[in-house]
């Protein structure tokens, strides 16, 4: 392949923006220098020349200036309820490619009940749900305790601790009132699943047909070719399970290298099966493009039936520390090599660096 211009995009943690009143958290799930130095390392590895540019509104004229040939887009948005879009939607306009999901998928899935509403749609295992715009709205006749809450447009375990799991009435309108007023977004209140924690990654894109559900008929096959699924990682939580027993934002942030991990976890083959279904099934309906992880709760309580909590297009992609790269080296594929593997397959979506066609 030709040597191209790769302009590596992503919103910086030291360049994000600072204003009064800001959240302790607000800025956890940006991306330090050191992931994205080891970004733009990887890909200068797979021959091509690579720059860092910062995804604000410096970014029109920074492309304008070095007129790259794709870009790799980890950019997470600083504001507004579409912001993981705003960079994508940009390169749109300047007819440039880039790596990963496009507009619509990217505000799609950062609003986790607007993805729960397309899940359900499609007969896809999530748990049930309500929305609270207001604290005092009241709670649906079939939402039971214990219920889970979270605000509706965060990642990287944001909002997310031991107070999340509600018990009672007094619970959920503090923990509604909280969210509201921290991160001014809806809250989305969902069953409780207890039990464990698993992700699955996958780098590809689907050819042919792929049916959009678990097929009722056990018999029909289950058609998931052009994606690559990685090892299932499990995050065991039992030695937290005094403080956390859920992946709260406390163990993804403070205490990260800490974690065990367990990859590949330690499933059947049918689970894993029904896991990497899922998987295609949520990246097809939510149109996902060349790289994504999705989260699943495994029930305790129901034969440990897997729930989607949501799919994250843009997966971290930290060396060492990220689910994604952690699954990828479970199957000796290292940092430098996945990302290239991100890149080639939106180079081959593309058509980019291929040998021009004889006529
Ligand atoms: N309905 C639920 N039942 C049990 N735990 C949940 C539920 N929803 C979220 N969690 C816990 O909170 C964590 C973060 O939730 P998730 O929806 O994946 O958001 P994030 O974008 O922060 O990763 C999950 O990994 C899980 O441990
Ligand atoms: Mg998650």
């Amino acid at each position: 392949m030709n040597k191209l211009k790769v302009a590596l995009l992503a919103n910086a943690k030291e360049n994000a923006p600072k204003f009064n009143g800001m959240p302790s958290d607000q800025w956890d799930d940006l991306d330090s220098k050191k992931t994205i130095l080891s970004l733009v390392d990887a890909i200068k590895a797979g021959e091509h020349d690579c720059e860092f540019l910062e995804g604000d509104s410096t970014l029109v004229e920074s492309l304008k200036q070095y007129k790259p040939d794709i870009c790799f887009n980890i950019c997470e948005g600083h504001f507004g309820d579409g912001r993981e879009a705003q960079v994508p939607a940009i390169l749109e306009m300047m007819r440039i490619p880039y790596t990963g999901s496009k507009v619509m998928t990217l505000a799609l899935a950062l609003d986790k009940p607007m993805t729960k509403r397309i899940l359900h749609w499609h007969e896809l295992p999530t748990p049930e749900f309500q929305v609270f715009e207001r604290a005092d709205e009241p709670l649906d006749a079939d939402m039971k305790f214990p219920l889970f809450a979270k605000p509706s447009r965060e990642g990287t375990g944001m909002g997310v601790s031991a107070k999340s799991i509600l018990h009672n009435e007094e619970e959920l309108r503090e923990q509604i009132s909280q969210i509201l007023n921290r991160y001014k977004e809806p809250a989305l209140v969902e069953r409780y699943i207890e039990g464990r924690e698993v992700t699955v990654g996958m780098v590809g894109n689907l050819r042919g047909a792929v049916a959009r559900r678990m097929p009722h008929d056990e018999n029909l096959p289950r058609i998931q070719a052009g994606l690559r699924f990685f090892p299932p990682m499990e995050v065991d939580l039992t030695p937290y399970f005094e403080t956390d027993v859920v992946y709260s934002n406390r163990l993804k942030v403070d205490l990260a290298d800490q974690l065990t991990y367990l990859c590949p976890a330690p499933l059947d083959d049918d689970m894993v099966d029904d896991l990497n279904w899922y998987a295609a099934a949520v990246f097809r309906v939510m149109g996902a493009l060349d790289v994504s992880r999705v989260d699943f709760r495994l029930d305790a309580n129901n034969g440990w039936k897997p729930y989607i909590l949501e799919i994250n297009p843009l997966p971290g992609l930290s060396p060492g520390i990220s689910d994604i790269i952690i699954e990828a080296a479970a199957e000796g594929i290292g940092h430098t090599e996945l990302v290239n593997m991100i890149l080639d397959t939106a180079l081959n979506r593309y058509g980019i660096g291929k040998p021009a066609r004889i006529v």
